[in-house]
């Protein structure tokens, strides 16, 4: 986004009268879908009078169009209008949510979901999505985990920077472009006990290590807009935080983009207890910095009076109202309001390709947990198969929490999938129970069509509003009695693959004691049967690793693998250091796990130069060679630690990956090469620290220390 106005931009502003630059700053719902709470208005009077800059959650080439024709026709100055709505894991092609994909660890892959979204999207009148969402998260219990890119991040960056290069494409003037949106600037996966827009209780410096890198990142690629958390941070919510937007994302950082405000979340600065009323919310978030009011009316109530009172200046107004205009400008849409190439685009046509690279995203984010005597891959059809829980035949819960324009109808769940895959077996389907029901009637049905079968796949989990937005668990288990489904099923000893589908971890280490193998599946959208089937038979060996770590227990929560050593780092023959008298500190699955069918081995880690200057590279490298039966494809982690520094570091952060797809008894070098940079971290002023001294690097399949390599560098400043 260019500072400098365009004539165009200039000659409205010196055109515009006050009511209509405050006009330019208010977003209102176009009613098609709701996605916060009250009802939305009618907005059509105030789009005439010209008090109305950008819609949301209107989609539709007839009605945006028509919606359009009136801002550009049937107002004082012909400004159009931005559409946006929360594409946020597809348009009508649904793919899996974003913490399934980053599973795939495949910023590759990222990319070219975010693209084909925003081509459906673009091709049905919409010019902004609210994503990528790019709040770390290390709590289950936070149902918004599901939208996120997971725990580290490294990672949650190259989420950020893939997501909007697919999103904006090289040019956010293309009809096929959509803006992108970085959100919920910062911290909001930080909120106290899980609880979904509770306080945040985060240091600072936490806050620029761990929340801050995917945002900066999202920044430095272009992201068009960013949207503050409706969280606080040192007891200022966001939307008002005039040190985070103004003093470091606006000034530090440069961003010269438009700042959305989350869903009436200016009116929320009252009950925060920030603000009296309307007036004084408004002018503290224009003040803040932030330029557009979603939802909440509060800058076309507040603002007048606060000019008036001299709590706002008419600079503000104007600060605002030119970046919202500029990335009008910056869209294209005052040349070309009606962005009649993208409409012509006909994604319908594309729909079957669509659906290929769905199918592909989907098999690449299902993580294979544990795989007890290899029951998997089951490369024969069985004779007959019990389909068994009520996720095997759960269409709609395919879509997930934020699908977007998906029809559930468009969604192919796990039992025609496997239908498909194995269309000589006999397969007897029965739910069992509902998801969260509390009819176990059904329970006898499904163990007898078990007691009849060569092998069970046992589907389980959540509905898709279970996670996402307000949707916090204290208890993320099985919901509902599917826990006595599971083990009156387990109980007939047949061999049972379960498959869970969940928008976070679900905590029940039991069922892995007794399931032969267990598949987290997620939510996977539109291909989601035909990719389960793809695992399940082999046709893709998983390659799939977890970017969340999984709990043993709800007590270990929050747990994850970038922790501190603290003084007295866990040592179990240590009575004093950090462990749990009743549980072990370690979860259930770490960080980056997830079985394959096949068995690599890494070995001859190498990092050259061993000993670095400010500014020098470094390069990792390891050979991985596949053991196994079949062929797959590996992903490398790379981890560094700094033993010693002016501040504590974690005892492993995610620097780099590597991926390399292997055939039986082949071998690769996987290798990256970092800069200094990398290695720097947040000095007491946060800007980046280098410091003398040894680096210690790791290279694995996971978090889990058994499974790294180590070698280490000297770094001389
Ligand atoms: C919601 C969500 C935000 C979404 C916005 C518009 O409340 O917090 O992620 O983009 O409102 O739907």
């Amino acid at each position: 986004m260019s500072a400098r106005l365009t004539d165009r931009v200039a000659r409205l502003m010196r055109a515009m009268t006050i009511d209509e630059k405050i006009g330019q700053l208010n977003m209102l719902s176009g009613g098609l879908v709701v996605t916060g709470p009250g009802e939305p208005g009618d907005y059509m009077a105030a789009l005439k009078a010209g008090s109305v800059g950008s819609l949301l959650n209107l989609f539709g080439r007839g009605q945006v169009r028509e919606v359009q024709r009136i801002a550009v026709e049937e107002t004082r100055l012909g400004i159009p209008l931005i559409f946006g709505y929360d594409v946020i894991h597809g348009h009508r092609t649904i793919f899996p949510i974003p913490l399934a994909e980053a599973s795939a660890f495949d910023p590759a892959l990222w990319e070219r979901t975010a693209r084909i979204a925003a081509l459906e999207a673009a091709a049905e009148g919409l010019t902004l999505t609210f994503a990528p969402m790019l709040d770390v998260s290390r709590d289950p219990r936070w149902g918004r985990m599901a939208e996120s890119g997971g725990e580290d991040p490294w990672l949650t960056a190259r989420f950020a920077i893939a997501k909007v290069k697919g999103f904006q494409g090289d040019d956010l003037k293309s009809p096929l472009s959509i803006a992108a949106t970085a959100k919920h600037l910062a911290a909001y996966g930080a909120s106290v006990a899980g609880r979904d827009y509770a306080q945040v209780e985060v240091s600072e410096r936490s806050l620029h290590e761990v929340y801050l890198p995917p945002f900066e990142a999202a920044v430095a690629a272009g992201v068009a807009a960013i949207m503050p958390a409706f969280t606080d941070m040192d007891n200022i919510p966001l939307t008002a935080h005039v040190a985070i937007l103004r003093d470091m994302v606006r000034r530090q950082w440069g961003f010269e983009g438009v700042i959305i405000s989350d869903y009436t979340a200016i009116n929320e600065l009252v009950p925060h207890g920030v603000a009296a009323d309307v007036t004084e919310a408004a002018a503290l978030a224009l003040k803040a910095g932030v330029d557009i009011d979603l939802m909440g009316l509060a800058y076309v109530e507040g603002l007048p009076k606060a000019l008036q009172s001299g709590a706002v200046s008419m600079e503000h107004i104007d600060q605002a109202a030119q970046r919202v205009l500029m990335l009008k400008e910056e869209l294209g849409l005052f040349d070309d309001p009606y962005r009649d190439a993208a409409v012509k685009f006909d994604h319908k046509a594309r729909r079957v390709e669509h659906r290929d690279i769905a199918r592909d995203a989907a098999r690449r984010s299902i993580v294979l947990l544990s795989n007890r005597g290899n029951i998997l891959p089951v490369t024969q059809p069985p004779r007959r198969v019990a389909m068994l829980g009520p996720l095997a035949n759960a269409q709609a819960e395919m879509l997930g929490p934020w699908s977007g324009a998906g029809l559930i109808e468009d969604m192919v769940p796990f039992l025609p999938g496997m239908r498909a895959a194995w269309h000589e077996s006999e397969i007897l389907y029965a739910p069992g129970v509902s998801i969260e029901g509390g009819d176990t009637k059904g329970i006898e049905a499904a163990v007898g069509f078990a007691e009849r079968a060569d092998i069970v796949l046992l589907c389980l989990g959540e509905e898709r509003y279970m996670s996402g937005e307000a949707a916090s668990r204290a208890r993320p288990d099985l919901p509902g009695h599917q826990e006595a489904l599971a083990r009156a099923v387990l109980a007939t000893g047949k061999p049972v693959i379960v498959l869970l589908s969940s928008g976070r971890p679900l905590i029940v280490p039991w069922l892995f004691e007794v399931a032969q193998a267990v598949l987290a599946t997620w939510f996977l959208g539109s291909e989601a049967g035909h990719a389960v089937a793809d695992v399940i038979t082999g046709q893709w060996s998983p390659s799939a690793k977890l970017p969340v770590s999984w709990p043993a227990d709800r007590g270990q929560v929050p747990v994850f693998y970038a922790h501190r050593p603290s003084g007295r780092p866990m040592a179990p023959a240590n009575r004093y250091s950090s462990k749990y008298l009743d549980l072990p500190n370690e979860p259930l699955f770490p960080f980056g796990h997830g079985l394959s069918y096949t068995r690599f081995t890494h070995r001859d880690f190498n990092v050259s130069p061993s000993e670095l200057r400010a500014g020098a590279k470094v390069t990792l490298s390891v050979s991985v060679r596949n053991d196994g039966p079949v062929a797959g494809e590996e992903t490398v982690l790379f981890f560094l630690r700094d033993p010693v520094a002016s501040v504590s570091r974690p005892v492993l952060e995610l620097k780099g990956m590597g991926k390399a797809w292997l055939e039986p008894r082949q071998t690769k070098t996987v290798e990256i090469t970092l800069s200094t940079d990398d290695l720097a971290f947040p000095g007491t002023d946060y800007a980046p620290r280098l410091e003398p001294g040894v680096i210690e690097f790791f290279a694995g399949p996971s978090a889990r220390d058994e499974d790294l390599l180590k070698a280490e560098v000297h770094v001389v400043v």
